[in-house]
């Protein structure tokens, strides 16, 4: 039988869960070790010495320390948390140091990915046409820990770059009208929703909306698995929407 690749996960909430699922019915992949179970729980040092893989969901504000610690042990890395972009400088100074191979994604789904390509070239198209504005919102659960998503910021990243009359994000409430040049992102927290994205691009004559929705979180589950997959035996850091 073939060996399995051996996967320690960090974070054990809804994503650590999904993935663990999925492992435990898979035939390339095991879990030997699993980080964050428990309320108090610290990085299973021994156990992650003995993966092949650690894929982090955890958080924002522990996610860069997770990192260090584990290029420390020379462990490729899978980073689905998100709220981290500004720190990416920093990650790839670790990666560098440690000469580890690091993958990571805001969002880890296949549909998502190709939202972003979609969101990319429509905005190409309408940024020819100054009477057209763009704008969008997306919904999340209430437990989400970041806002907004870093799958909003992706998208945002998206128009910036291909529609020029728009120069920043504007995440925050308005008691006032919206600049032109600010491209509007609104965030809605609470339910049950693992993912909603919209995008509107409208004008006085007709409107087009371009939205995502995730049914649930086995695309992202399975994303990360690819990832860590693609990861396993390379060196360096890599933005998952660039290896699809
Ligand atoms: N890339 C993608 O495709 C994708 C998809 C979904 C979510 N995400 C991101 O992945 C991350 C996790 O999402 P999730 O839905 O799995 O979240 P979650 O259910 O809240 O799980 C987070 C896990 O990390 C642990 N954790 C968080 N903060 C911690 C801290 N300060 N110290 C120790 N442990 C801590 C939690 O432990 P406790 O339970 O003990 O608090 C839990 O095990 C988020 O950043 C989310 O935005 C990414």
């Amino acid at each position: 039988m073939k060996k399995k690749i051996k996967i320690a996960l960090i974070g054990y909430g809804k994503m650590g869960q999904e993935i663990n699922t999925l492992c435990n019915e898979s035939e390339i992949f095991e879990v030997v070790s699993i980080s964050f179970k428990n309320i108090n729980d610290k990085l299973d040092i021994e156990g992650i010495k003995k993966a092949d893989i650690a894929i982090d969901f955890t958080s924002k504000d522990i996610v860069l320390k997770n990192i260090e610690q584990i290029a420390k042990l020379g462990k490729n890395l899978v980073i689905g948390t998100t709220g981290w972009a500004s720190d990416i400088e920093k990650v790839k100074k670790i990666v560098k140091k440690y000469k580890i191979g690091l993958i990571y994604g805001a969002n880890f789904s296949v549909g998502a990915n190709i939202f972003f390509k979609m969101i990319a070239s429509a905005s190409k198209l309408f940024a020819k046409f100054p009477e057209y504005d763009v704008y969008g919102f997306e919904i999340h659960h209430g437990g989400k820990l970041d806002s907004p998503s870093g799958t909003a910021l992706k998208i945002a990243g998206k128009i910036l770059e291909n529609f020029p009359a728009k120069k920043s994000i504007q995440t925050e409430k308005l008691n006032r009208q919206i600049d032109p040049t600010e491209l509007h992102l609104a965030s809605i927290r609470g339910g049950r929703n693992p993912g909603f994205h919209e995008v509107i691009f409208d004008s006085n004559a007709d409107g087009i909306t371009l939205s995502h929705q995730a049914y649930n979180r086995v695309g992202f589950a399975k994303g990360a698995l690819f990832a860590a997959e693609f990861i396993k035996s390379k060196k360096g850091i890599y933005a998952f929407e660039n290896i699809l």
